[in-house]
């Protein structure tokens, strides 16, 4: 009965629509066109019933080089569309600073996707989730103080605004109405799950409208759930939902319905695996369950996106936490999410099953499987012995700007994105020993060092905020913090470092810090530490430098064989937690002694050919295997054997 009367009004606002874009854009060519027909429950594309089988791929997480492969193999699995996210704090890193290069070139990654017969759906946000640093929203919004994030607070609204009107006219010529394949545009994400401001998501879906034109096909994102629906659904844009194996799809549908009564039955993120944390097991999803459930939802002619398609990974810092002060966990380097195509880009056994299956739905076109390769060769190298270089108190000097501060500031208050921060004081009195420091406002996870001596290790995942420390008047305090990634659910008005004050047995408050920004950014990072190492001979390893985050280095050359490079995996065997950089790249964290992921994705094109011409860098945070056996053991290697679901320590 609802759904006759929704029927008119869809008509109504259709009609309305048409003929307000046919007197503005006279020039159009009008076969190409795509559009909701919410009375017959189906898209329209050129005129002709139409539904998608898409799968999420995420440019920002696979490496350029690799974009069109990506691209090929995802065709070749049947799929007849993408869908990708825009990750906003890339292109946009400072305010006002847009980058639309390398490996943010999306507009490059959208295009090839065209070349590859593959439509676009675009996930605009701009808050994306996609466990990501802040959900992809830039960290510097946080800067502006009482800004409410994912609101029409107008602190917030503004840098939107600014950054829409760059991004949307570069997305308007790839709309499929202008010749290119973007058929729809996602509006925020999963809104109904975190707030309720109408106001806001008009507004963003007024200033999308705005720039790319009232013919555009926009569409939302919520969970499977009356209670999502209620704040996500924005009206009149088309309302759809996300869930994974195993859910009752008559019911799903029958939620869906309850909230718009016509219109195309979506399922925007099908699971083909899950999100998975360090010191946590790796998440899976079986193929028969995964293959009945995407069976059912073609049967009930649903258009399906598979999330994730190719998860790839989590380079540089980007990789969010989850969770907030109850339960705090940062997600992996790895994002391979037991994905039909695994990090490295091989195709397992749900790529195969999804392909047999979509063959029987989808016309399909003419695909050449021969030129697709399902897995791809890998080297291995012979261990490479690393080089001691100096500990984090030797490259203060050089790596480093520091400010003073009466109280400590955040990552956001001394302008740093990602990384570290090391909080340096001078105790002006002399406590009784065994003292406690306490570091309530910890994000995420603190090395302590009394007189540049290791005193402990602080985690706010574990909730150890309080350190027995022996120290006396004149003890030089060193808090060494690490941003694990700002939340992307659950906490994403936090900001990271240590937000409040710092005591010693609960009633000493310590003043007057100085705060070194560790931001270890890819170019300037690499650049300091080559130049360190040109300048002057390396530093001897010394006993007392036990348990200080330390630099470590090595020269090497790849074997002359045919093909190479090749991609591999980097194994720290030995070595604890870090960072790795590979020839300017950031390959991201380390932390095989916590797990589930062991090796770190290291891909081909990131090495180099001649001689002595690569260069790996570690930040090993925790203890290296040199303290022990600074002969024969301070060394990494490069497998062929990726482990990403080992086993992992709680
Ligand atoms: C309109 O688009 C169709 C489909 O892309 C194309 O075949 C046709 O040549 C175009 N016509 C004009 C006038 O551009
Ligand atoms: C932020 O909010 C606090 C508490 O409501 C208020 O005292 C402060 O003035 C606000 N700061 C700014 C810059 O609006
Ligand atoms: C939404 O806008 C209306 C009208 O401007 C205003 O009265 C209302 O308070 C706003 N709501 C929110 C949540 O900002
Ligand atoms: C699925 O949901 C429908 C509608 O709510 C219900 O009738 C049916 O029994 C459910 N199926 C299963 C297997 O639970
Ligand atoms: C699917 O669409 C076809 C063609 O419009 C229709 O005949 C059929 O009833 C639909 N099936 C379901 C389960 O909605
Ligand atoms: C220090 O800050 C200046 C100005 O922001 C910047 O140009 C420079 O690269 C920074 N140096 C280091 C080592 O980070
Ligand atoms: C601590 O004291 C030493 C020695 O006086 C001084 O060099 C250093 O700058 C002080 N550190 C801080 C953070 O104030
Ligand atoms: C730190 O302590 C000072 C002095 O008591 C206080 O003014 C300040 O608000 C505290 N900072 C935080 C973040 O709690
Ligand atoms: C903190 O610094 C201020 C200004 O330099 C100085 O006057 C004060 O004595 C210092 N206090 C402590 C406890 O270090
Ligand atoms: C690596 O090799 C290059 C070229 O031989 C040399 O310039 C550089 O200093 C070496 N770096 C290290 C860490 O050995
Ligand atoms: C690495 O170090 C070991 C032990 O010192 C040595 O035997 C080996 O030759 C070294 N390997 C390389 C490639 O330098
Ligand atoms: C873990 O991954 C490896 C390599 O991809 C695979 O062979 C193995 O079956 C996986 N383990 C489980 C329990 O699925």
């Amino acid at each position: 009965m609802i759904r006759r009367l929704f029927l008119f009004f869809s008509i109504f606002v259709f009609v309305l629509v048409t003929v307000t874009c046919q007197t503005t854009t006279t020039t159009k060519n009008n076969s190409r066109t795509f559009i909701v027909d919410y009375p017959n429950d189906r898209f329209l594309k050129d005129g002709q019933p139409f539904r998608y089988v898409s799968g999420s791929i995420h440019y920002f997480r696979v490496p350029k080089q690799y974009w069109q492969d990506r691209l090929k193999k995802m065709r070749s699995g049947g799929l007849n569309a993408i869908q990708t996210y825009v990750e906003w704090s890339s292109h946009e890193p400072m305010p006002g600073q847009y980058d639309f290069d390398g490996q943010n070139n999306l507009i490059e990654f959208i295009r090839l996707a065209q070349t590859e017969n593959l439509l676009v759906i675009l996930r605009v946000g701009p808050y994306i989730c996609a466990e990501r640093d802040l959900g992809g929203l830039p960290f510097w919004l946080l800067r502006e103080p009482n800004i409410t994030l994912r609101t029409s607070d107008p602190r917030f609204l503004r840098p939107v605004n600014r950054w829409l009107e760059i991004l949307l006219p570069k997305i308007r010529p790839l709309l499929y109405e202008n010749g290119g394949p973007i058929i729809m545009l996602q509006v925020e994400n999963e809104y109904g799950s975190y707030g309720c401001d109408l106001n806001y998501t008009i507004h963003l879906r007024d200033k999308f409208r705005e720039i790319l034109g009232h013919q555009v096909v926009l569409f939302t994102t919520d969970g499977n759930g009356d209670g999502y629906l209620r704040c996500g659904h924005i009206p009149h844009v088309l309302t759809t939902i996300d869930f994974g194996s195993g859910t009752n799809v008559t019911k799903a549908k029958q939620t869906l319905y309850r909230h718009q009564e016509f219109g195309p039955f979506i399922n925007s993120e099908y699971y083909s695996g899950w999100l998975d944390y360090w010191q946590s097991n790796f998440n899976f999803v079986n193929v028969n369950p995964f293959i009945e459930t995407l069976q059912e939802l073609l049967d009930n002619n649903a258009s399906v996106n598979i999330y994730m398609y190719h998860g790839g990974s989590n380079f540089d810092f980007k990789a969010s936490g989850n969770g907030g002060d109850e339960n705090y966990q940062p997600t992996l380097t790895s994002y391979d999410y037991d994905a039909p195509i695994n990090e490295a880009g091989d195709l397992n056994e749900k790529y195969f099953a999804i392909r047999d299956l979509i063959a029987q739905y989808l016309p399909t076109d003419s695909i050449d499987e021969r030129n697709i390769k399902a897995v791809s060769e890998k080297m291995s190298l012979p261990p490479i012995n690393m080089t001691f270089v100096a500990t984090i108190f030797d490259l203060l000097p050089f790596l480093a700007n520091k400010t003073l501060s009466k109280y400590p500031l955040t990552f956001e208050q001394v302008n740093q994105a990602y990384g570290f921060l090391l909080y340096q004081t001078n105790l002006t009195f002399h406590p009784t020993n065994p003292a406690i420091l306490s570091v309530p406002g910890l994000r995420d996870r603190a090395h302590v060092f009394v007189d540049q001596r290791f005193a402990g290790i602080l985690s706010r995942t574990q909730k150890y905020f309080n350190l027995s420390i022996l120290a006396h008047n004149g003890s030089e305090l060193s808090i060494l913090v690490e941003n694990q990634g700002r939340c992307s659910y659950g906490c994403i008005n936090e900001h990271r470092g240590i937000i409040g004050n710092v005591t010693v047995n609960h009633k000493h408050l310590l003043i007057n810090w100085t705060i070194y920004n560790l931001p270890f950014d890819e170019h300037s990072f690499i650049d300091t530490v080559t130049q360190l190492l040109q300048s002057k001979t390396t530093l001897q390893f010394e006993s007392n430098y036990y348990r200080i985050p330390s630099i470590y280095i090595a020269n090497f050359t790849l074997p002359k064989l045919p093909g190479y490079p090749l991609d591999t995996f980097l194994q720290t065997n030995g070595w604890s937690k870090g960072v790795a950089f590979l020839n300017n790249h950031n390959l991201g964290r380390y932390w095989p002694v916590a797990g589930p992921q062991i090796t770190v994705y290291a891909p081909g094109p990131y090495f180099n050919r001649a001689p002595n011409s690569n260069e790996i860098i570690l930040f090993e945070l925790d203890e290296s295997p040199c303290w022990y056996d600074s002969n024969n053991n301070c060394q990494i290697q490069f497998v062929k054997q990726h482990i990403v679901n080992g086993t992992y320590a709680n």
